[in-house]
């Protein structure tokens, strides 16, 4: 009997826009209904080195959920790479659970996991890209605007994780991508070109500019992040000033689209990237991002260990 080969989820680019189409049908009906014991006797770890309550707490409730647990590893107990080589964490890791969802600085640790170990890797967020976040919010914005194709999403603030896995996701999709970031903080060229295929491929269109009103003119979609992701806190004090102008307020988010949606993946800076208030206002659905991140996660979940019981 032939062993199936396993499939990682490390970049949105390792899913063709057919199977992010299949995840958010597969989200959706599991939204509805409920726990079920797809993932009966499933084992997944949590290998986290950095802190987290949304990616945590919802993988680790998707596999309660379905029927499967979790191992929690925090930063201290594994010492990854420095207690323990990351090949020889990925070999054991594969002799005991069934996946790894892992959280990393470096995007090399979570290629170097994937590669080393027999079991499914999923980036549960790396210094490159945010996968199970794009994901999810593309289920967000199915939810509230009923399509995806020809919306358009503004992207105000740094070129990060966030940012690139949804540009990815965006151009799969058939959703404008518009992206205004001081100089020095776009997206790496690498990202853009792969989008750049997606793109022309879906139908949609990317536009960069360092204008924040230039940018979300005609957005259905504000979307903003932290200016000072995880590991850069040094460059905080720098990247303030350089971000003080993209601050998404009611000024900006009144140039998008009346009925536009704001969004923000949290934890959220109030007055730094977002003015105070703005995410408890009626066009925010930063609660629904944070909510909906069970739902797509269960759906990965079941497409990677169980791809049998897919919708
Ligand atoms: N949005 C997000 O990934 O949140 P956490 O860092 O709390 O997991």
């Amino acid at each position: 009997m032939s062993v199936p080969i396993k499939k990682d989820l490390l970049s949105v680019s390792d899913l063709t826009h057919e199977e992010i189409e299949s995840l958010l049908q597969q989200a959706l009906s599991l939204k509805q209904r409920g726990p079920c014991d797809l993932l009966s006797g499933k084992s997944l770890a949590l290998l986290f080195e950095k802190p987290s309550l949304r990616t945590k707490v919802s993988f680790d409730i998707a596999m309660h959920e379905l029927g499967g647990h979790t191992v929690y590893l925090s930063p201290a107990e594994i010492g990854l790479g420095q207690r323990e080589s990351i090949p020889d964490v990925a070999r054991v890791l594969s002799r005991y659970v069934d996946c790894i969802a892992a959280r990393t600085f470096s995007h090399e640790t979570v290629t170097t996991l994937a590669q080393h170990s027999t079991i499914p890797v999923i980036n549960a967020l790396s210094d490159l890209e945010h996968p199970c976040q794009a994901l999810s919010d593309l289920l967000t914005i199915y939810e509230k605007k009923g399509k995806l194709h020809g919306l358009t999403l503004a992207f105000v603030g740094d070129g990060n994780n966030v940012a690139n896995s949804l540009l990815l996701a965006a151009t799969l999709s058939g959703i404008n991508f518009h992206f205004a970031s001081p100089p020095g903080y776009k997206i790496k060229d690498s990202l853009l070109q792969q989008a750049k295929k997606s793109a022309a491929a879906s139908g949609s269109g990317i536009n960069l500019t360092s204008d924040p009103y230039e940018a979300v003119k005609e957005a259905d979609i504000v979307y903003t992040d932290v200016w000072t992701s995880m590991g850069q806190e040094a460059e905080a004090k720098k990247r303030r000033l350089a971000f003080s102008q993209y601050q998404v307020d009611n000024k900006l988010l009144d140039s998008a689209k009346s009925a536009a949606l704001f969004m923000h993946p949290l934890p959220a800076h109030n007055n730094e990237e977002v003015s105070a208030g703005l995410i408890d206002k009626a066009q925010s659905v930063v609660f629904d991002q944070a909510e909906n991140k069970l739902h797509m996660e269960k759906a990965l979940l079941i497409k990677l260990l169980s791809p049998s019981n897919l919708v």
